[in-house]
């Protein structure tokens, strides 16, 4: 299950004005049924009470390395045993030094330096803190000793000033914590993701679309993200925020979709085409508004490109080539038959009159139509139906070089 759920994360929260915002991501942990385990610095506790910490977390807050019996002072050093990942949150320039130099002085330093689990690092302070150099040499530093880092962003910061440094949001940081419980699978792969409608306009003010919601294919571009691959997610109009660490490609047109795909797809080893691209377009749009004085108006469509099909009959050696096709009938006999026309891969077909698997739920159910089989999976979150895809993909992938 690609989710946090039982999973056991150490929260480090150390002396930012952001630690106010782990208190939230701790509940975002809770709410997802992780176990969190909270150490704060004694700095950390300037700003927010541990309090807070442990009724969020339902469990006492770790602060001091000899606030408690002797015999407990090892259970302490040994905590990292008892987590799955430790998460710096919000982590200052002070912390990322101590930690990049090995030091020991603190409970949080102690365990992160007795630790043998991964570690993220979010860092948390004034953009010119942040820039120093010698920031940036110890950044580089727990880097190579394995460390991830989730990049701050940028906006106005607590002290006054605008520019890099504030602490992340959590969605960000989630992207990462997850991917560290996912195998690496498509490291060193660049996927090429379509996602979402397309739209066409009639004129100024109106236009031809359908009701997908982009879902599925933004679940794509996540869970490959996670599993390591790099992302291009071309995206028609959608109300969904781009997922963190791709590079997302916003279109609206066919045409427009069409272009920005065969730039990027020779970079690609695998495209999957999940976006609903609208079939027709009118044949021209009008410069104004179309008047409702009319009776009624005939409207000319001419068809779109097809550029699954455009990229299945330049097919590179190697490269893999995913389609989507949504039913309202005869479900396999059309994935049958897209799969040999369009000349992919692997096609992925749903029912879109289903309550739980048409459009704008979280859910699908899909059959996956290859060459040799079709494959009929359960009801599943578009997420776990996305990385059942990529394990689709993985197989027909190593069954080509097999070949
Ligand atoms: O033929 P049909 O539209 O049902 O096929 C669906 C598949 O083809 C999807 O993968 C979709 O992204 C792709 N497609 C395309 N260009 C079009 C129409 C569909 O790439 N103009």
């Amino acid at each position: 299950m690609p989710d946090l759920r039982g999973k056991r994360i150490l929260l480090g929260v150390t002396g930012s004005i952001a630690a106010y915002k782990a208190a939230d991501w701790l509940r975002s942990l809770v709410k997802e049924e992780a176990r969190v385990t909270v150490v704060m610095t004694e700095a950390a506790e300037r700003f927010v009470s541990p309090l807070t910490f442990s009724a969020l977390s339902g469990q006492s807050v770790y602060r001091d390395m000899f606030d408690e019996a002797p015999d407990r002072i090892m259970a302490h050093i040994n905590l990292s045993r008892e987590a799955d990942a430790i998460l710096v949150a919000p982590a200052t320039a002070q912390t990322i030094a101590r930690l990049a130099h090995g030091m020991a002085d603190n409970l949080l330093s102690t365990v992160i330096l007795a630790a043998r689990i991964p570690v993220i690092i979010c860092p948390a302070m004034n953009s010119f803190m942040l820039s120093h150099p010698a920031t940036q040499d110890n950044i580089r530093r727990l880097e190579s000793f394995g460390y991830h880092f989730v990049q701050p962003g940028s906006g106005e910061l607590a002290c006054g000033e605008i520019g890099d440094g504030r602490l992340s949001d959590w969605d960000v940081a989630r992207e990462t914590l997850l991917s560290l419980f996912q195998p690496n699978d498509l490291k060193g792969q660049t996927v090429l993701i379509t996602a979402g409608p397309t739209r066409e306009a009639l004129d100024p003010a109106r236009f031809l679309t359908n009701r997908s919601s982009g879902k599925m294919g933004f679940a794509l571009a996540r869970t490959a993200r996670r599993r390591g691959a790099e992302v291009i997610l071309v995206a028609g109009p959608v109300q969904l925020s781009d997922p963190p660490g791709i590079e997302a490609v916003h279109v609206t047109t066919a045409e427009e979709m069409r272009r920005a795909v065969m730039d990027r797809a020779t970079t690609a080893d695998v495209v999957v085409k999940s976006a609903a691209v609208a079939d027709f377009r009118p044949l021209v749009c009008a410069d104004h508004k179309i008047k409702k004085g009319q009776q009624g108006i005939q409207l000319d469509l001419i068809k779109n490109p097809d550029i699954l099909a455009e990229l299945g009959a330049m097919r590179t050696h190697g490269r893999i080539l995913v389609g989507f096709a949504a039913e309202s009938r005869d479900h396999a006999d059309e994935g049958q038959r897209k799969l040999r026309e369009k000349n992919v891969d692997l096609m992925v077909v749903n029912d879109i009159l289903g309550a739980s698997t048409g459009f704008d739920v979280e859910t699908n159910q899909v059959t996956l139509i290859d060459r040799r089989e079709a494959l009929t999976l359960p009801l599943l979150s578009k997420e776990e139906t996305a990385d059942r895809i990529w394990d689709k993909v993985l197989q027909l992938q190593s069954e080509s070089s097999a070949a």
